[in-house]
């Protein structure tokens, strides 16, 4: 087909495209259709099936034609499970009416932005981050305050950078623990000491992304804001889905529980855009939140298993840091030190970008560069990957590493 010359893009989209993470999944796909040994350690989906007890509810849905047009913003019998998920997980009460359900968490949170932001109100978003945040931010007419949180705290947002990082502008401070890209995880402390600074703004929300929740490593218990610190529930808006818990990335269900108010704008938004979530995914999602939970702990297990597996061999590779992340199922990696050779310099390899692009070119192992998340310097490789895949891909980026020090 030919090219259509007038055509230009909305200024919305300025400085906004298709996520690099996305790119390099592509990128790596190409580089596998003419070579059969590429690992991708860049997938942010847990590499297991999606459990049989919820494959056949879905399967029953079609057949019992549950194929049409549901409640704009999910199921009453859908969002019955999802209370009492909160319920029994989080102890956490809510009503039916501080229930929205959308075509995963991305949607909701997309929702959320879109339904409370004005033009130059203020998100604040402790960073390294999920990147998405910053485009959806910005498409819903806000600004992002983000505040780089560096590894010797943890990675995590202290008290006395939200403090500084308030205005009277500020409407939403994002949360999202355990964290993608960092695995940074708030216990119950580090929520109580946020939600002391924000009993002094009482014009600022949270926003409590709590997709990764169930990939947890910690012996503590999960923590979340509105559990944590009941007497700002009102104002946070918790954001949880079955994509990561039970592998249904593709089914495309997320949640939220908010205020009454909230949940009423965010309808509003779905309603013109896609309406319901797709009616059989949230009969699958029904399943994966009523049935059998065991499956939880044992991928988890599983996770963790390999986590311990890629950390130790990633500290093997010379000039190569790394802390052992409490959650989700992402290695965040320091390649500064290595970054700073003056073998590396010779060959250009300048930053994280271009030690990447050597790393799938010259060893065929995809990972993301930190600079997607606000973290350059470093590299994010998933380990939802089977065990041969994490020592395969280790051996070829400590070898890959040596050749270059040789060089
Ligand atoms: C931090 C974070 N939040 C939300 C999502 C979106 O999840 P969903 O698949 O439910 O849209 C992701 C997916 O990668 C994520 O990493």
């Amino acid at each position: 087909m030919g090219r259509w010359p007038e055509f230009s893009r909305s200024a919305k989209l300025d400085g906004i495209g298709v996520s690099e993470i996305i790119r390099i999944g592509a990128e790596a796909r190409n580089l596998a259709a003419s070579h059969d040994d590429v690992i991708s350690l860049s997938a942010g989906e847990p590499d297991f099936p999606t459990p049989d007890n919820v494959k056949l509810a879905g399967i029953n849905a079609i057949s019992t034609n549950q194929t049409r047009y549901t409640a704009l913003d999910g199921t009453a019998e859908l969002k019955a499970a999802i209370r009492r998920k909160f319920r029994r997980e989080n102890g956490m009460d809510y009503a039916e009416n501080e229930i929205s359900i959308g075509a995963g968490a991305k949607q909701v949170l997309f929702n959320i932005l879109m339904a409370t932001l004005n033009p130059g109100d203020e998100v604040i978003v402790p960073s390294p981050c999920w990147t998405t945040y910053l485009d959806m931010i910005r498409l819903a007419g806000g600004m992002a305050r983000v505040v780089a949180c560096s590894e010797e705290t943890g990675f995590r947002l202290s008290p006395e950078q939200l403090a500084a990082a308030l205005t009277p502008r500020t409407r939403w401070l994002l949360l999202n623990s355990p964290s993608n890209p960092t695995g940074a995880v708030y216990r119950a402390a580090h929520l109580a000491a946020l939600g002391e600074v924000l009993r002094a703004a009482p014009h600022v929300g949270v926003i409590s992304d709590d997709i990764y929740e169930h990939v947890l490593y910690d012996t503590a218990p999960f923590a979340t804001m509105a559990a944590t610190c009941p007497d700002l529930k009102p104002r946070v808006v918790t954001v949880n889905g079955v994509s990561k818990a039970y592998s249904m990335t593709g089914w495309r269900v997320g949640y939220a529980a908010a205020a009454p108010e909230i949940i009423a704008a965010m309808a509003v938004v779905q309603s013109q855009s896609s309406s319901n979530p797709c009616s059989i995914s949230q009969v699958a999602a029904i399943e994966a939140l009523d049935g059998p939970q065991d499956v939880i702990a044992s991928r988890r297990d599983a996770f963790r298993g390999r986590r311990d597996r890629i950390v130790a061999g990633l500290n093997a590779i010379p000039h190569v840091h790394c802390l052992l992340p409490d959650g989700a199922f992402y290695a965040f990696a320091d390649m500064r030190a290595l970054l700073a050779r003056p073998e590396l310099k010779r060959r250009d390899i300048a930053d994280d970008a271009a030690l990447c692009r050597y790393f799938l070119h010259e060893c065929h192992v995809a990972i993301v560069p930190g600079f997607c998340f606000g973290g350059p310097g470093y590299l994010r490789l998933s380990y939802a990957a089977s065990d041969r895949m994490i020592d395969d891909a280790l051996d070829r980026l400590k070898t890959g590493v040596n050749r270059l020090l040789a060089g």
